[in-house]
């Protein structure tokens, strides 16, 4: 069927059930599953960071997944037109989630893939050498002195992040299902696929099991520590693509009576176990690291950034078949990069489309050429720093505020009863012996959704906010923190504003 796609009302559908949860999936399976689950899990007690995690997922990642596939299915809309449905006045709410997200978090993401992309041919000879360390942090990023000391670009990885939003561009532009659907179904059996060896081939190297216990031991004087908790929550947030708008408009291409609540479980389970499988892998390499060179595996571990690209390139160097592993790695980290920032570019597109009724294939030319704009910021010698405070930034407020204020306007204002029903209507064939069991499973979300999510995002950040006023994140200058973390929250909060501000090309109705 021909359809003219530059209307303002047409709105795309996945082709099958199975290309929608594929593109869910990669969004949510990204670049903080490979090498952020595994470090913030050690950091923050081992196995028994397992139980915030956990709790986190049930009480909050569940409900606010099945809260933005249910609000952007029932809307059919993406995050500021659902949100302008529930009333005008909690538009901006949809824009600024899209917006720093566009402009803040793909900035700098699209960047790390770039260097992924880097060391993908690096791998092919080892060219790290034998000092993975000062390899990354000199040769590669020329990291300069500090926060202001920006420097040039470097050309290497510039010329990078130019393939990586080509690569952007050339999918979302064939659209939703000729561009996304396509290219996940191609993606995601493949980095199914390549973690399951990479996985499975170092649980047999040499010292693996050291690493897999390190993993696991349950740390239990940590649980009690707050900020375990809030790392807990901020993992699932970033993890799942929450509060990014993202789950709201593919939510909105499903058709009529597809099963919101099924699908959230499928992609929340899928997500969660694919990160503590791969913490599997990244914890076995590290064993046979600290085995190789007989020192203790405490030291083998880094920092979130340094894993990849430091403690990775090392082991790499020392494995039989090094290269082949270092190629696999890097390609897949490429992979889950890419079939993450391809959903953003699509929430964001489809809210300019909702609103203003603009072109398609213009808009996204448009948005990826400024995307590259921004993210050659962050290939400066001082981009490292930048990426780290942003960051941090985006992730502790940004993402947790929007989550907050979703359960809030949902649970409090727009009220949980029509989208109770929305999803019991859909959650498959309607036999009475399990309606009271469904019944109950939405009354708890509902509860999680009024009380518990809310309370527990809103812990998280007040003890993020004293914290941040009892140190200064990282030790950055001030002007550092108040310029890239709070300013850029701010700036896409007032452009959040003044957008949703505007009038729209044809004011969504309740459909
Ligand atoms: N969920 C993604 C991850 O874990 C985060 C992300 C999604 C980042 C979309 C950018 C765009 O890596």
């Amino acid at each position: 069927m021909q359809h003219d796609n530059t209307s303002a009302t047409y709105r795309p559908q996945w082709r099958t059930g199975v290309g929608f949860l594929f593109a869910a999936i990669g969004s949510a399976v990204g670049l903080g599953n490979i090498w952020r689950f595994p470090y913030i899990a050690y950091k923050n007690g081992g196995g028994a960071f397992l139980i915030p995690y956990l709790v986190a997922l049930v009480t909050a990642g569940i409900p606010i997944l099945v809260l933005e596939f249910a609000l952007g299915h029932q809307k059919k809309g993406s995050a500021p037109k659902a949100f302008s449905m529930i009333n005008r006045k909690y538009e901006w709410l949809g824009w600024w989630s899209v917006i720093f997200i566009m402009f803040g978090i793909m900035a700098y993401y699209t960047v790390v893939i770039g260097w992924c992309f880097n060391y993908l041919c690096f791998s092919f000879a080892q060219s790290w050498g034998n000092d993975p360390n000062s390899f990354f942090f000199d040769s590669f990023l020329h990291t300069s002195s500090g926060v202001w000391d920006i420097q040039g670009m470097n050309p290497m990885i510039l010329t990078a992040v130019a393939l990586i939003w080509f690569i952007n561009w050339a999918i979302t532009f064939q659209g939703l299902e000729k561009g996304i659907e396509r290219a996940v179904k191609f993606m995601m059996p493949v980095l199914f696929i390549i973690t399951a060896i990479i996985v499975i081939w170092s649980l047999f190297l040499d010292g693996a099991g050291s690493g897999i216990k390190l993993y696991l031991t349950p740390d239990f004087s940590k649980i009690t520590n707050v900020d375990v908790w809030v790392a807990a929550y901020g993992q699932i947030f970033f993890s799942l693509s929450l509060g990014f708008g993202i789950m709201i408009a593919y939510a909105s291409y499903l058709p009529q009576n597809a099963n919101i609540f099924k699908n959230s479980i499928i992609v929340a389970c899928t997500n969660s176990f694919y990160e503590i499988f791969a913490g599997f892998g990244v914890f076995a390499v590290l064993g046979y690291m600290a085995f190789k060179q007989s020192v203790p595996i405490q030291e083998t571990v880094t920092s979130g950034i340094g894993l990849a690209f430091v403690a990775y390139p090392k082991a790499i160097s020392m494995l039989p078949f090094g290269t082949v592993f270092g190629i696999l790695f890097f390609f897949l980290l490429c992979i889950a990069g890419i079939s993450s920032s391809i959903s953003i570019i699509e929430a964001f597109s489809a809210a300019l489309n909702d609103k203003f009724g603009l072109q398609r294939n213009k808009m996204i030319t448009l948005l990826c050429g400024f995307g590259f704009l921004e993210s050659m910021l962050f290939t400066t010698h001082a981009g490292l720093f930048w990426l780290d405070i942003v960051d941090h930034f985006i992730n502790h407020y940004g993402l947790i505020t929007v989550g907050l204020l979703e359960a809030v306007i949902v649970g409090w204002i727009y009220k949980t009863d029509t989208l109770k029903a929305h999803i019991l209507s859909r959650m498959g064939a309607s036999g009475t012996q399990y309606k009271f069991f469904r019944q109950t499973i939405l009354r708890v979300w509902e509860f999680c959704i009024r009380y518990i999510t809310p309370a527990a995002l809103g812990i998280a950040l007040i003890n993020s906010l004293i914290t941040e006023f009892s140190e200064s994140y990282e030790g950055y200058p001030v002007s550092g923190i108040i310029i890239l973390g709070v300013g850029w929250l701010l700036v896409t909060h007032g452009a959040a504003v003044v957008v949703s501000g505007l009038a729209w090309k044809k004011p969504p109705g309740n459909e």
